[in-house]
């Protein structure tokens, strides 16, 4: 019998990089996002293994409903990847849009929690399951701009932590994939909001791509049963750390 995945995000980028690395080892897996154009041309590419499933991980309802047919489907998931999300704006705080942060935090805090809240009984019922959540270097090295999304990855690692500790004696395991500067996907178009700016993000930078954090979240999934897989931060060798900065008076 296959594994079960379900891939949250995977209408684009990361996630339909994870859904394609999956199913080549072998795995069933629930692609699940907004559009479901994307999911379809997703299947037809990767088949009889994929499954379309429209989710908005900010609507409860669209979650409850979307993971009771998965129960119902497949009687249960091994392995839960929380990867929709999504930065918007990078302006300093004092001049951000509380929009833009409501929907951070409704997708990348708040999404992510009730899917682990809906599917963690059951993996715990069943001793054995993987959640994998996406983070961010951004939860653990502030930048200006980051405020609001940087907050929201670094709740993501801690709840990653926590988790591990509440399933201590069970064979449920617990990763927080934590990437850096990553081109080749739509984050910054939907951070930004324009192609030109989008595409500077990356100018001459060589950026880790969507197959590298792929590569990860696999390699992660796939340790044996008795390995956990804390944490896994990666980046371009182009990206390093900025130092502390002091502003003098003139
Ligand atoms: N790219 C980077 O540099 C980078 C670095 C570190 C971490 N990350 C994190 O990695 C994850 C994926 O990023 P990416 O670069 O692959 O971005 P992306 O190309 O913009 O993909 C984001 C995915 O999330 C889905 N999504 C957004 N809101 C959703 C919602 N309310 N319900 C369901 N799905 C939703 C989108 O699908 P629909 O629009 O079809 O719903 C899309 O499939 C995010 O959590 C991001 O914060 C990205």
């Amino acid at each position: 019998m296959s594994k079960i995945a379900l891939v949250t995000g995977a209408s684009a980028g990361f996630g339909a990089a994870i859904s394609q690395r999956l199913v080549a080892d072998g795995y069933t897996v629930i692609g699940a996002a907004r559009r479901l154009d994307r999911l379809q041309s997703l299947k037809s590419e990767l088949g009889d293994a994929f499954f379309p499933l429209v989710m908005d991980v900010t609507d409860a309802a669209s979650v409850d409903q979307g993971c009771a047919w998965i129960e119902q489907q497949f009687q249960g998931l091994d392995l839960l990847v929380n990867n929709a999300g999504l930065a918007l704006g990078v302006a300093p705080a004092q001049e951000a849009s509380m929009v833009d942060w409501e929907r951070m935090i409704a997708t990348n805090i708040l999404g992510l929690t009730r899917l682990v809240h809906v599917v963690l009984p059951g993996m715990v019922k069943r001793n054995q399951g993987h959640i994998i959540n996406i983070g961010s270097t951004a939860g653990d090295y502030p930048y200006p701009g980051g405020n609001v999304y940087g907050a929201t990855k670094a709740f993501v690692r801690q709840l990653s932590l926590n988790l591990r500790a509440d399933l201590f004696g069970t064979r449920v395991r617990v990763t927080n994939i934590e990437p850096g500067l990553c081109g080749g996907t739509e984050f910054s178009l939907v951070r930004l909001g324009d192609d030109q700016r989008a595409a500077a993000v990356y100018d001459g930078a060589d950026p880790l791509t969507a197959d590298d954090v792929a590569d990860a979240v696999v390699w992660a999934a796939t340790r044996p049963a008795r390995v956990n897989i804390n944490s896994i931060e990666l980046m371009p060798v182009s990206q390093s750390f900025a130092g502390l900065k002091i502003h003098r008076e003139p």
